[in-house]
């Protein structure tokens, strides 16, 4: 089981941070995400998961997008890490 994992660059000096994208032709509308990540995640009008913001995971809730993106069945959830 493994989750897609990118290398983001922004272009800055800030430190490593984190983002989230639900590829949209592949959430099924499960919930999982925003069912364990209720602080990165939320449902649209039709049940499919869809990031809060613009993505950005704040400092102490990488694990929480990780356990979503692992436990997503269409591996939808993609991470974006700062390398
Ligand atoms: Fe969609 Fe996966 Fe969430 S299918 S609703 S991104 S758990």
């Amino acid at each position: 089981m493994t989750a897609l994992v990118q290398a983001w660059y922004h272009g800055t000096d800030r430190n490593s941070a984190v983002k989230v994208q639900i590829n949209p032709e592949r959430c099924q509308g499960h919930g999982r995400c925003y069912d364990l990540a209720p602080g990165l995640f939320g449902d649209d009008d039709e049940g499919y998961g869809m990031v809060l913001g613009d993505g950005t995971v704040p400092p102490g809730k990488e694990n929480d997008a990780r356990l979503a993106a692992l436990n997503c069945p269409e591996r939808a959830i993609e991470l974006l890490e700062e390398v």
